[in-house]
């Protein structure tokens, strides 16, 4: 692994991400690989800050383009402070969610659009993009399921089903239009299923 190497993980709530993110920084840390792993919203002490009124129950007057501003800053701050540094130095940075969950969540789900959610990011990423995005498949269905029997509800859990239904059929999009970096992995699998598909596929391409 020579090239920087930067993994993001997309889905749905309940799709598995975090444990996925978990197994996987496991398995590079055994390989003796140096891994920095990061979440967003948050990552930095300025996002967890973000994260805050992001995900806060009590913020439902948080706009839809204050909502994508937040997100974006966040990013903006952990991409300086944390993921670019990370892969100068030839870390291996795994992401539980990044730009994508915005072209999802607020380009589709809160119907701003694709192109809007670019143009407001451009400059937080700072050019920096996954080198591949494994996008856990899971309908909102299955995730919400899965998710109300182990976490605390947040802001966005209270969101309408139709969001929901908007942010899948988003990332239903995604992987079609950057073939070449987002994988789409079947997430109604056992965790060691999902686990081990994306382990082979690390292993293959990098
Ligand atoms: P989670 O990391 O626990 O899934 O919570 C993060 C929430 O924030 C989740 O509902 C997805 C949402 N989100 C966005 O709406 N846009 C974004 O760009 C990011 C990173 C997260």
């Amino acid at each position: 692994m020579k090239n920087p190497l930067f993994i993001s993980f997309e889905g749905l709530e309940g799709s598995g991400k975090s444990t996925q993110v978990g197994l996987l920084a496991s398995r590079l840390r055994e390989e003796k690989k140096e891994i920095v792993v990061v979440r967003e919203p948050g990552g930095t002490r300025i996002g967890e800050l973000i994260r805050d009124i992001t995900n806060g129950r009590q913020n439902v007057d948080l706009t839809a383009v204050s909502e994508s501003y937040l997100m974006a800053a966040s990013r903006a701050q952990l991409v300086r402070e944390i993921i670019k540094p990370a892969l100068k130095n030839g870390k291996i940075v795994i992401a539980d969610r990044f730009i994508d969950s915005s072209l999802a969540y607020q380009g589709y789900g809160r119907d701003l659009g694709e192109e809007t959610i670019w143009k407001l990011n451009n400059l937080a990423i700072d050019k920096v993009i996954p080198s591949v995005t494994f996008f856990l498949d899971v309908t909102p269905k299955i995730g919400f399921a899965r998710r109300n029997e182990t976490v605390k509800i947040d802001r966005l859990d209270l969101q309408q089903q139709d969001f929901y239904e908007r942010v899948y059929n988003g990332y239903k999009i995604l992987p079609e239009k950057y073939k070449e970096r987002i994988i789409v992995i079947d997430s109604s699998k056992s965790i060691e299923e999902v686990s081990q598909k994306i382990w082979s596929i690390i292993k293959e391409k990098f």
